[in-house]
């Protein structure tokens, strides 16, 4: 049988009452039942300060809980979902300040990008740019993702779609990809 895999779901809003958390939890869902092991870096939760350094120029004694938390996440990490809206066309700041503070530990692991939005265009805006920072970041982002429109109509709170069905079908498309990323890098690292 396949080792598992670890998959950090990056998301990037911290609004007050921000709605792409029901896709993050909907993600979250699916790769458990895939049988993989998922984990969510939420800035949120784990608040980081408008980068002044990066992860590696810190003294190790001095590394601050939240900047060592999310290092460990993305170290034991084998691929890389990145979940944003759109803020004017960009990503979220919150998510660029994170994806910022670390470097290595992106290396040779592939990436998605999943956007969302509340009106009808999913975010599919932020692909660019988020394309261009993970490639440059050594984490490259494979082709397919899933794209949402109107994720309040689609979502509840806790991540259970409208359309069960559907929802699952969009997953599977670019899940399997990744998946099947992770696992060529991983065993071609292996062989080296
Ligand atoms: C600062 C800001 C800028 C926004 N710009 C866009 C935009 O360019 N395109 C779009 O489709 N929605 C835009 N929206 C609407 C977002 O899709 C919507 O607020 C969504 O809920 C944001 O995700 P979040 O709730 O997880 O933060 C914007 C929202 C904010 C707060």
């Amino acid at each position: 049988m396949k080792k598992k895999l670890g998959i950090a779901i990056i998301y990037g809003s911290t609004r007050k009452k921000r709605v792409g958390i029901r896709f993050v939890n909907f993600l979250y869902k699916q790769i458990i039942k895939q049988g993989h092991i998922p984990y969510i870096i939420d800035p949120l939760e784990k608040k980081l300060p408008l980068l002044d350094k990066r992860f590696d120029d810190f003294a190790m004694k001095n590394l601050p809980k939240n900047i060592s938390y999310i290092q460990k996440i993305l170290k034991k990490s084998d691929a890389f979902i990145i979940v944003s809206a759109e803020y004017n066309h960009m990503p979220p700041p919150a998510l660029i300040n994170l994806l910022n503070y670390y470097y290595k530990e992106y290396d040779r692991k592939p990436s998605t990008i999943c956007t969302y939005s509340v009106g009808d265009f999913a975010g599919v805006r932020v692909q660019s740019p988020l394309r261009a920072l993970l490639t440059q970041l050594g984490s490259p982002p494979i082709k397919s993702g899933m794209f949402q429109p109107k994720l309040i109509d689609n979502f509840d709170e806790k991540g259970v779609p409208k359309n069960p069905e559907d929802a699952k079908k969009k997953f599977l498309i670019f899940y399997k990809e990744l998946v099947w990323y992770a696992n060529a890098f991983k065993s071609y690292k292996k062989n080296l």
